[in-house]
């Protein structure tokens, strides 16, 4: 498959505003929570370079809507993979578990420079090698997922790229 891309500003700042309007311009009035995940993992997917992974896992019990928590038995609160584009990735992490489990344990961005010195590092794609993961909150403060991007590169992710990220999120969390 190939897709147009357009060409983005080498710029963080100017890179991350223009792709924080894009995420701004693909969701505003869609209502479809899980097809503004799809989009918007695409667009990262899309803009981002060097990363071989970029998506969601979503805690199921925040989003009764998408799963029927009667018939989870007990996997409510296990991080699930959601929208993403990448290699087919682990389903179900528990929180405290692998980066992005340690992320919603600690309520914090992991920007991890290298997954190999990591801790319980999940490894779904033996390429990677560095990593960043947001927790995603709602209105009242609980996380209710992450946004993970993985690279094959070594400390691909600056503070830069946090920040930028972190505007990315808050599109996210405006529209749940
Ligand atoms: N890297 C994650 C696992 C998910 S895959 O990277 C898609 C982790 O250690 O939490």
């Amino acid at each position: 498959m190939s897709f147009q891309k357009i060409t983005y500003p080498k710029d963080k700042h100017k890179f991350y505003r223009l792709l924080e309007g894009q995420a701004r311009a693909l969701t505003e009035s869609v209502p479809h929570l899980m097809s503004n995940f799809a989009n918007i993992s695409a667009l990262l997917g899309s803009a981002l370079e060097e990363i071989n992974w970029v998506g969601f896992y979503l805690i199921p019990k925040f989003f009764p809507e998408y799963y029927p928590l009667d018939k989870l038995a007990g996997k409510e609160d296990l991080l699930t993979v959601g929208p993403f584009q990448g290699l087919p990735a682990c389903v179900e992490i528990k929180v405290g578990n692998g980066v992005c489990g340690t992320a919603v344990a600690e309520n914090a961005v992991m920007l991890v420079p290298n997954v190999h010195e990591f801790p319980g590092h999940i490894a779904c794609d033996s390429a990677s090698n560095s990593e960043i993961v947001l927790p995603i909150r709602n209105a009242s403060g609980d996380v209710v997922g992450v946004l993970d991007i993985d690279s094959p590169i070594l400390e691909r992710f600056t503070v830069e790229d946090q920040e930028g990220l972190e505007k990315i999120v808050k599109v996210i969390e405006g529209i749940l």
